[in-house]
């Protein structure tokens, strides 16, 4: 069976950005952008299959890269994992070199250990995409949450993000959204701050390049965007959302403290700068880390960020695979 030796270049794969250079980030979000400008999108990828390996849940970024696929001309091909051998203990690189044999363009792998897409490419010859792998990195959402940064700051030219300001809000320690956003966002040119009581933000995440910041007030009207993060509970083993939360973050009593302390509540929306736009990659936990009024208000681009991950999912597929 083919192995890694089969493949000429790391870049074969997507597997991460931290180290990505900024002209590799660029032509990704370039070919975003000129697949925003046509019309219709060429069916690149003709009658090829791609699979979707995913022993996670996922609602987004699983369809977002079957839409994107089904753009390019491909279908892409649901494994679940739930249901797949591996739970009859069949390895994740068997499970994938047996996938391969039937004749895949694409592996597209989502799983809650850091590094299973790593091993996935490790076994197989055709490209691998990580589509989030535990607390790792989730290069396709870093890549969106990107553009539609680029796209709301007027810097779609050349993705030149200097001189902007992002602040990364709330459970930083467990985002693999966040690692792959503060990898690219620096990388471009962009200042980050990261938000958050010290369980969610350590101090070792500066190390990312960024700094920390425990006051959200201080830093909103200073940001060009915010991203604001789900806290992660199913990361945690404890089953009560409360419980979760005050054994990984210590220092908060319940969750209304939280909300009181982190919140994007409609009073903080405020201290922003007119222009100053919302992330949130999505699922959002309604009334924890982002209330209503702010996802559905003026300065939400949460939406935005949905239809933009279909073109660069699409950028990305037809980069790797063509
Ligand atoms: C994120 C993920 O799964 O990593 N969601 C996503 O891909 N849109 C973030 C999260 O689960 O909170």
């Amino acid at each position: 069976m083919p192995r890694r030796a089969a493949k000429q270049a790391p870049s074969r794969d997507l597997l991460g950005l931290q180290g990505m250079p900024a002209e590799e980030l660029r032509a990704y979000l370039i070919a975003a952008r000129t697949l925003a400008a046509k019309e219709t999108i060429k069916p690149m990828l003709g009658n090829a299959v791609l699979a979707n390996l995913f022993f996670e849940d996922s609602t987004r970024t699983r369809t977002s890269f079957t839409i994107a696929a089904a753009k390019l001309g491909a279908r892409c091909v649901d494994l679940n994992g739930a249901s797949s051998s591996v739970n009859k203990g069949e390895s994740l690189a068997d499970t994938a070199r047996n996938i391969e044999a039937m004749g895949v363009r694409a592996m597209i792998v989502r799983a809650s250990q850091s590094g299973a897409a790593a091993l996935v490419a490790e076994a197989v010859a055709c490209p691998v995409i990580n589509a989030g792998d535990g607390r790792h990195e989730h290069p396709t959402q870093g890549l969106l949450d990107t553009y539609t940064i680029a796209e709301s700051c007027g810097r779609t030219k050349n993705f030149d993000l200097g001189g902007l300001r992002v602040a990364i809000v709330g459970d930083v320690a467990a985002s693999r959204v966040a690692r792959s956003g503060i990898a690219a966002l620096t990388t471009l040119g962009a200042t980050v701050v990261c938000v958050g009581p010290p369980t969610f933000v350590p101090g070792g995440i500066a190390s990312l390049g960024v700094s920390i910041e425990r006051d959200l007030d201080r830093v909103l009207p200073d940001v060009d965007a915010i991203m604001m993060l789900r806290i992660q509970f199913e990361r945690t083993g404890e089953a009560a959302k409360g419980q979760a939360l005050v054994a990984r973050a210590p220092g908060i009593a319940s969750i209304r403290e939280y909300r009181e302390r982190y919140a994007l509540l409609p009073h903080r929306s405020a201290l922003m700068k007119p222009n100053a736009v919302v992330l949130h990659p999505g699922p959002i936990n309604r009334g924890i880390e982002l209330d209503e009024a702010v996802a559905e208000g003026l300065r939400s681009v949460i939406l935005r960020q949905v239809s933009n991950g279909v073109l660069v999912r699409a950028a990305v597929l037809a980069r790797l695979c063509m």
